[in-house]
């Protein structure tokens, strides 16, 4: 069968990953993307009950609490959605025969260090989102045909997402006051869904002993601090004509400790993606072409 035939069921329909992934239409399949409505990852019956009904041949899990702050407090919501829920589609995967698909996160190491994070470093989570999101991994990874890509910093022209923070705000300040000390790779949405069906083609009739199922680091080549990414944005954005009041020298470097938030976030996230190029013979251009092409589609829509 050829890997676009196959039944796809993508959970989290609104996300920026869900978006980019309803955006490739047949190449992932015959595809089906479920929103909260028809799907909450709070209600283990109604998706068990999808599953059932609609007997995928892949689910894709693109649905999560992505809250990272907000989850310190809510802890028992951010377990629900991101823990328990991937494991009920785990096991309902298994049931029906389909393979699964799941994102996780740079959040699932504690930062130590500066070498890049490969597949087997022993995780550390600092925070309840990565902790979480750890829980969720673990369950996938019970299901011996599933796909975990580990990936960092999304950004798309959609959503709640660092790009789009960095615009609005140059657009109404002189300066802004960036953190310099956390280190990792901003990632599109749009090309973890082109890596998603493209391993997807070799791996959806893959048999369970194939050693290619497994975790995988999905970032864009290079690395930067959030201050690198707020100033390619800024500068990109005013190269396509954005008007701003903010220009990239105005963006001053500070380190984490100045901007305090409820979640500790991992100082080094970066992520080695060689397993994922050399298994796949895939490319994953360095992250500012990749933020570029977000700030492009975003300077062709009017300013709100
Ligand atoms: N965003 C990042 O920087 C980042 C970094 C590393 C890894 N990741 C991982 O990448 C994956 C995709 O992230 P993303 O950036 O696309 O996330 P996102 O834009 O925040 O979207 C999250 C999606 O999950 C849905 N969702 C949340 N709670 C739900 C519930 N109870 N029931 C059903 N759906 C629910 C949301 O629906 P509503 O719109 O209805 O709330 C939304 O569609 C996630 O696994 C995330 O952990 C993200």
């Amino acid at each position: 069968m050829s890997a676009a035939s196959h039944r796809v069921l993508v959970l989290g329909r609104s996300g920026q990953v869900g978006q980019a992934l309803a955006a490739l239409g047949p190449r992932l399949g015959q595809t089906l993307v479920l929103g909260r409505n028809d799907a909450d990852f709070e209600s283990p019956a109604a998706l068990r009950s999808a599953i059932q009904t609609l007997r995928p041949q892949v689910i894709v899990i693109a649905a999560a609490y992505t809250a990272v702050d907000r989850a310190e407090s809510e802890p028992e919501v951010a377990d629900r959605v991101n823990a328990r829920a991937p494991a009920i589609v785990a096991e309902e995967a298994d049931r029906v025969g389909a393979c699964v698909v799941h994102y996780s996160t740079d959040y699932v190491f504690d930062g130590s260090g500066t070498r890049p994070w490969i597949e087997s470093d022993p995780p550390r989570p600092l925070s309840v989102y990565g902790r979480t999101k750890l829980a969720g991994e673990r369950a996938v990874a019970a299901t011996r045909r599933h796909l975990i890509f580990r990936t960092s910093w999304v950004v798309s022209p959609v959503g709640t997402n660092f790009v789009r923070t960095m615009l609005r705000l140059a657009g109404e300040r002189t300066e802004l006051r960036v953190v310099n000390d956390q280190f990792g790779a901003p990632t599109t949405a749009a090309r973890i869904a082109d890596v998603t069906a493209a391993v997807l083609a070799e791996m959806a009739d893959a048999p369970a002993d194939d050693p290619r199922w497994g975790t995988y680091h999905l970032a864009s080549g290079g690395v930067t601090t959030w201050h690198g990414v707020a100033r390619a944005v800024i500068g990109r954005a005013i190269q396509q004509g954005r008007s701003l009041r903010c220009t990239p020298e105005a963006v001053a470097p500070i380190p984490t400790s100045a901007y305090p938030t409820a979640a500790t976030r991992p100082l080094n996230s970066r992520l080695s993606t060689s397993a994922l190029r050399s298994t796949f013979s895939l490319d994953l251009p360095d992250w500012s072409s990749e933020v570029e092409s977000v700030v492009d589609i975003l300077c062709q829509e009017p300013v709100r």
